[in-house]
């Protein structure tokens, strides 16, 4: 089983961005346990700070990949472009936020993502991610 998580601007600072919202982990070190917890599954994983540049990589995975895991991050609650690449792809999408984007401002509660997502997880830390690869199971 494929599955790559794709995760979008900023999370490439986790562990030293707002530590009080997002932890203390580097993304990096937290996918090492996560191939480790899942070593039947082939996980790859993908970070763009460039809206275009995840809508490219949808289109390469869109198709031949088994699932996708995607925290758009502030694309999100802004990007008709990456709502409408979720529609256009075969694979389907999990939609994964680590902090409660609920409990947060108002611009947060609204997501593009969400109406095209097999599934959202949100609140739960760098932990959705491991519940995103399970529900792939
Ligand atoms: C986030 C929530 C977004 O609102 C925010 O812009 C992020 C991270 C999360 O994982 O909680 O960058 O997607």
């Amino acid at each position: 089983m494929k599955i790559i998580i794709i995760n979008g601007p900023n999370l490439n600072l986790l562990g030293k961005r707002e530590p009080e919202i997002y932890g203390s982990a580097t993304f990096e070190d937290y996918f090492k346990q996560l191939q480790i917890s899942f070593k039947e599954v082939e996980l790859s994983y993908f970070q763009s700070n460039i809206e275009g540049e995840l809508i490219n990589k949808l289109h390469e995975v869109g198709f031949s990949y088994d699932g996708i895991i995607l925290n758009a991050a502030a694309y999100t609650h802004t990007s008709v472009g990456l709502g409408d690449a979720i529609k256009s792809i075969d694979t389907p999408v999990v939609e994964v936020h680590i902090s409660n984007i609920h409990a947060r401002e108002a611009f947060r509660q609204h997501s593009y993502i969400s109406p095209n997502a097999s599934g959202v997880l949100f609140g739960f830390g760098l932990k959705g991610y491991d519940l995103a690869v399970h529900s792939f199971l």
